[in-house]
């Protein structure tokens, strides 16, 4: 196929991604902002939880400020803290592994496999040791990793396994939702995921206890939940920070979270027609779900062949006006953070992965046109490097 000739006078700037917000989303947040008092703690806080809860089937989900902070607590709330390691990626973003120290612990980076760039469950085996407290696994870009046997993993050593599910809301492995299948698991809000409200984040669990330590800790080991209605300031019995979520906040999450199916549903189409589109051009391989489960698309991840120059490709976009990123080069566990304060573990898959993915413009709404555009845009770029 003949990539289209750039002319030079492309329309509008295509954004790596664009919210997709409706009046629905504004009544709500005006609802909120003119009830005049419980900003910090209203009715939209619950109505959120409780949305989040029936639409995942689970019996807790707890809304905090961002999806880094819903892993701190969830680690809080499984009891992870000094003296424990904890699995995780490099291949992720820096808030896997930062949420680990920031709860006192250890992370200890085992390597991807191919399929879906998600933990290896034979890697993980490997590094587990008497310190292992968990095992934290992330679904990238919208589809899961290899969660089920993960979990098996988790299940025959006794330790914890907490899902970073902060790009899967609503995707499914073997017909579960992410973020039910592990003891617990963070989901995000921040701007470009599934929901977006702006910042935020929520641990979802079905025990009693992990949500319990989780409220506590969300709200300065607060033991009483009427705080702002009492006179008294109440007991407090853990330790905790502010963590919690604004009730504009949370209004916006509802608002968003009534149209989660049609915001699903555009990106899964716009990912249909980039997939339909790539599958002619040689040296370009998209991310794709793994047999039995879907795929949420919360980024549209290509990989390209070793002899690509990826940032041709990058330079060759960004002329059109066309945004695309990598998520994630640097792998975690060569940041300087990491780097500087332990060993640098060899993870080949991860640095291989690291060096040839992808990731171009995906939101519910993008339109054919801006599609074909990057396509011909990656396209033209590919012709060069060959
Ligand atoms: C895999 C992964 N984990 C954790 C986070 C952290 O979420 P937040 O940015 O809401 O703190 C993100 C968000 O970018 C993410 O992509």
């Amino acid at each position: 196929m003949c990539a289209t000739e750039y002319m030079g006078n492309d329309p509008e700037p295509i954004p790596l991604f664009e919210i997709d917000w409706s009046e629905s989303d504004i009544e709500a947040v005006t609802d909120s902002i003119q009830r005049g008092g419980y900003w910090a703690k209203g009715p939209y806080v619950e109505a959120f939880e409780e949305e989040i809860e029936s639409y995942l089937s689970v019996d807790h989900a707890l809304v905090v400020n961002s999806g880094t902070t819903a892993l701190v607590a969830a680690l809080e709330g499984l009891g992870v803290g000094e003296g424990h390691e904890v699995i995780v990626p490099s291949f992720t973003f820096i808030a896997t592994a930062n949420a680990v120290r920031l709860a006192g612990a250890e992370p200890v980076f085992a390597d991807i496999e191919r399929e879906t760039y998600g933990l290896d469950p034979e890697a993980v085996e490997q590094r587990i040791t008497d310190d292992t407290a968990a095992i934290l696994p992330v679904h990238c870009y919208g589809a899961a990793c290899r969660i089920q046997d993960l979990a098996a993993v988790a299940n025959e050593h006794g330790v914890a396994l907490l899902e970073d599910a902060a790009e899967g809301f609503g995707a499914e492995a073997d017909g579960q939702l992410l973020g039910t299948i592990g003891d617990a698991a963070a989901l995000s809000f921040c701007q470009n995921k599934i929901i977006p409200t702006g910042e935020g984040g929520a641990v979802v669990t079905d025990d009693d206890e992990i949500a319990h330590r989780v409220k506590l800790y969300r709200s300065h080991g607060r033991a009483t939940t009427d705080y702002f209605d009492s006179a008294s300031s109440g007991e407090y019995v853990a330790l905790g920070t502010n963590i919690r979520m604004s009730d504009m906040t949370a209004a916006l999450g509802c608002s968003q979270l009534d149209r989660v199916d049609d915001l699903i549903a555009g990106r899964q189409r716009a990912a249909d027609m980039y997939t339909e589109r790539f599958a002619t051009v040689e040296s370009v391989t998209p991310h794709h779900a793994p047999a039995g489960g879907t795929h949420v698309h919360q980024l549209y991840t290509v990989e390209l062949a070793p002899e690509i120059d990826r940032a041709h490709v990058i330079e060759t976009l960004n002329e059109r006006d066309i945004s695309a990123k990598v998520y994630w080069d640097p792998p975690v566990h060569h940041t300087a953070y990491y780097r500087e304060r332990e060993e640098t573990p060899e993870l080949p898959v991860t640095d291989e992965i690291a060096d040839r993915v992808l990731s171009v413009p995906m939101y519910p709404n993008i339109l054919e046109g801006e599609i074909e555009r990057v396509v011909a845009g990656v396209e033209t770029a590919i012709e060069a490097s060959s």
